[in-house]
This record gives C-alpha cells, sequence and structure tokens, in this order.
C-alpha cells in the first residue's frame, strides 16, 4: 500500500463519506429486515461454518456501499466481508463490513451494524499500518458513531451530535467487558478457555453480538472495556478509531491485516492490567503486538 497523504480536511471528508454510506446501506439492510415477519428467520446461507451466516442483504449493503465508494473515490482499494476485492492506486483502502452481528440481523435482534473504514500503510508489516477513519451506523436506533485520526469520536443521532468519552474506570476488577465469538469450533473453545480465566477477574462480561459495536460502546461508556480474539479487520477497523478516539487503548496481536486474531480496547487506567489478564487467558495474545 502507498503512504496517503492524510490531512485533517481529507480525513473529515472520507469520514463523512463513510457514515453517509454506513446509514444508507443500514436503512436498506433495516427495510429488508422489517420485510420479514417477527419470529421468521431471514433466508442465508452459510460460511465459515453452519452457524457463520450471510444473507441477500449483506450483500446488497456491500455492493451498495462499494458502488458509493468507486463513485466518490475510484482509485481507492476496497476489501469487503462478502468478497468486495479491489486494487487501487491512492494508499487508501477501504474496509467494509456491511452487516457486522449478521446473527442478530437474522433473529430480528437491534444489535447489527453498518461498519466503513479507512486503513492505510504497509499491511506486511506488523505495526505499519493502521486505521483512521471510522463509521460505524445501527438502521436499528438510527445512531452513526464516527471517528477520524486526531479528531475525536462522535455520536450522531436524531438528537444531534455528541462527542465521546470511553468511562472513567480504575479498577480492572470492576471492569464491564464486552467480547464475542467467532463461528469455528477451535476459536470457540480457545474463547471458553480464556472466558475461564476472565470472568472472575472482572465485574462482568456482555455478549452484544457486534464487534463494531462492542468497540462503540467502549467509547460511549456503555461497557468500559471490549476484547475478543478471532476477529477480522473489517469487523473492528471502524470500531477501532471511534474507541481510540473516545480515549481507550486499541491493542491488537498477530495474524496480520487480514486477521488479527484478536483486540483489546480499553481506558487507559486499566489497560495494562487488561493486557496482562487478556495475555494470560488467550493462547499468543501478546506475541506481535501491531499497535
Ligand atoms: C461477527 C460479530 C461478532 C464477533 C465475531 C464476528 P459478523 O461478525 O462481530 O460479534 O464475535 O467474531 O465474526 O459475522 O456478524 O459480521
Ligand atoms: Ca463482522
Amino acid at each position: 500500500m502507498l503512504h496517503a497523504d492524510l490531512s485533517p480536511t481529507l480525513l473529515r471528508e472520507l469520514t463523512e463519506l463513510a457514515a453517509s454510506l454506513a446509514r444508507a446501506a443500514g436503512d436498506e439492510a433495516l427495510a429488508g429486515r422489517r420485510s420479514i415477519p417477527t419470529g421468521n428467520h431471514v433466508d442465508h446461507d452459510t460460511k465459515s461454518s453452519a452457524t457463520d451466516p450471510v444473507t441477500e442483504f449483506d450483500r446488497a449493503a456491500e455492493r451498495r456501499i462499494v458502488d458509493g465508494l468507486i463513485a466518490a473515490r475510484p482509485d481507492d482499494a476496497i476489501v469487503g466481508e462478502e468478497g468486495a476485492n479491489r486494487p487501487g492506486t491512492t494508499g487508501i483502502e477501504w474496509h467494509v463490513d456491511p452487516i457486522d452481528g449478521t446473527v442478530n440481523y437474522l433473529y430480528g435482534r437491534p444489535e447489527y451494524a453498518v461498519s466503513v473504514a479507512v486503513v492505510v500503510g504497509d499491511p506486511t508489516t506488523a505495526g505499519a499500518w493502521r486505521p483512521v477513519v471510522g463509521a460505524v451506523a445501527n438502521p436499528e436506533t438510527g445512531q452513526v458513531y464516527h471517528a477520524y485520526d486526531g479528531g475525536g469520536a462522535y455520536l450522531r443521532d436524531e438528537a444531534g451530535e455528541r462527542r465521546l468519552t470511553v468511562t472513567s474506570v480504575q479498577d480492572a476488577a470492576m471492569v464491564l467487558l464486552a467480547t464475542g465469538f467467532g463461528y469455528e469450533v477451535e476459536v470457540r473453545r480457545e474463547q471458553s478457555r480464556a472466558l475461564v480465566e476472565i470472568l472472575p477477574a472482572v465485574r462482568d462480561i456482555r455478549r452484544g453480538g457486534s464487534a463494531a459495536l462492542d468497540l462503540c460502546t467502549v467509547a460511549s461508556g456503555v461497557v468500559d472495556a471490549y476484547a475478543e480474539r478471532g476477529v477480522h479487520l473489517w469487523d473492528i477497523a471502524a470500531g477501532w478509531v471511534i474507541a481510540g478516539e473516545a480515549g481507550a487503548r486499541v491493542l491488537t496481536w498477530s495474524g496480520g491485516p487480514d486477521r488479527p486474531l484478536g483486540i483489546l480496547a480499553a481506558p487507559e487506567a486499566v489497560a495494562d492490567a487488561l493486557l496482562e489478564l487478556v495475555a494470560r487467558a488467550f493462547t499468543g495474545a501478546r506475541r506481535d503486538p501491531l499497535g
């Protein structure tokens, strides 16, 4: 990836583009979900395992975002969860999760989101790439979280726009920790083993079902911190910027940009203690930190 020249003006423009595309794709996904009676699942195919669904609405949302990006930024690269893969020449790479929280979407649960991010840097070198713009839209609530590098994190909804800050928790034992679980049996085995270490050491655990929203809840103080092993960059890239700009320390480890195996986002005061805990709980959590 080339080095992109990222002025605050450009970052702001990219953030607005990300937010408006996430919002528009989310509105379509919401209309799709509402066309199906409550209690009925959305028809779906499966991906990495029998429990990993993809619906026609995931694909349509990705198409809509990709079309919008190509129209506005034809020379940028694009990577999407549902297969979008377009090389670029600008050093700007968009990472798109068209519906993060697809299982919730399937069941008609309101915690799902559209996540759109910009990543820059050299993906072949650990620590040499980073997300710099993120927008996460929750179609069910009409909320859009957004942030860019150095610009603060914000939540936009019908009441207007407000700046986000992480909680002031001081003690890791008092942390309300969001986490998530993957779709593959081996990944879940390790996640279960990790929970045995983590659950007794914190206030409690929350499993919302969308990594992108988990990171936004860290930013808005609705949980204290978030840790998960087994995420993809499209799940976390936008939320990473949003949580970071709201004051969280965000650390990822292992795997390279296509599959960073783990992420921890936590307020500074508890970040070291949680990192110790997560490193004990998840195999290899401290090896090869990327950021
Ligand atoms: C999943 C969600 C979930 C997380 C998984 C992700 P998807 O993404 O973010 O919360 O625990 O690791 O794969 O499949 O709903 O887009
Ligand atoms: Ca996802």
